[in-house]
């Protein structure tokens, strides 16, 4: 059978979710879950690595966790700061780039700062790229390029019988990073969940029953083998 393949995973998105029911598993509070996780998240970025993946966005803060209670969210923002100074040596060393996607601007001031300094002192680094949802939901991300082009077209710079798929794509957040091959998601729930809902449109899914604070190497493995053992069709059909 011949098909087109395109083998090569070059960008890894991951949805990190059951951090609040391996919290529960064991007994803890929720906040403990999500540190769990952030551990989970540093053992990623290091697989990454070893795997050969350009880009890994991990989805850290969606626009729908704000409607948590406030003390969960104070205590993911403060995990967050946390997660970027305490990572910024481990992107140092392996010569990641840190990037983010989202409404960033919206965010408390610590993380928002803590954000850009990590931004900043890694954007020399061409070893590997993190991408962080923070704030961040596929609908907005539309909606802020609609704006973008909305005001574009209003000022002459885009004719919008010319807008197509490829000046459109130009207008999300990251438009340089090219669209995921590959979506994880832990703790077994089929749903997208407002993801990357653009970029995601050809990508393979890969779910698995692991909450994410148990995440490993071994889930990673099975993870990557399955994507290199499917062949990906982009719509075409099999000859
Ligand atoms: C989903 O678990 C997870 C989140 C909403 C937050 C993810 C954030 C972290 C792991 C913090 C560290 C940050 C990074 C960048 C690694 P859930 O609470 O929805 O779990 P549940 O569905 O079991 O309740």
């Amino acid at each position: 059978m011949a098909v087109e393949t395109g083998k090569q995973l070059r960008h890894l998105a991951v949805i990190m979710d059951g951090n609040g029911r391996w919290a529960k598993k064991h007994g803890v509070a929720r906040l403990e879950g999500h540190r769990a996780g952030a551990e989970a998240g540093k053992r990623i970025i290091e697989l990454a690595g070893e795997f050969g993946i350009e880009y890994l966005t991990l989805y850290a803060f969606s626009t729908e966790n704000w409607k948590r209670s406030a003390e969960e969210v104070n205590g993911l923002m403060r995990l967050l700061k946390e997660f970027i100074d305490y990572n910024l040596q481990v992107l140092q060393e392996n010569n990641i780039r840190l990037r983010a996607i989202g409404r960033i601007a919206a965010l408390p001031d610590e993380s928002r700062e803590a954000l850009q300094r990590g931004i900043e002192q890694t954007k020399n680094n061409d070893g590997g790229n993190l991408i962080l949802a923070i704030n961040y939901g596929g609908r907005a991300e539309i909606v802020d390029a609609a704006r973008k082009i909305a005001v574009a077209a209003l000022n002459g710079k885009i004719n919008p019988d010319e807008l197509d798929e490829t000046t459109f794509r130009d207008y999300l957040y990251a438009p340089d990073i090219p669209d995921p091959d590959l979506m994880i998601r832990t703790s077994g729930e089929l749903r997208l969940s407002n993801f990357l809902i653009w970029e995601l449109s050809y990508a393979e899914f890969y779910v698995t029953d692991t909450l994410w604070p148990d995440f490993d190497r071994e889930d990673m493995a099975k993870a990557v083998d399955g994507f290199y053992h499917r062949e990906r069709r982009y719509g075409g059909r099999l000859k």
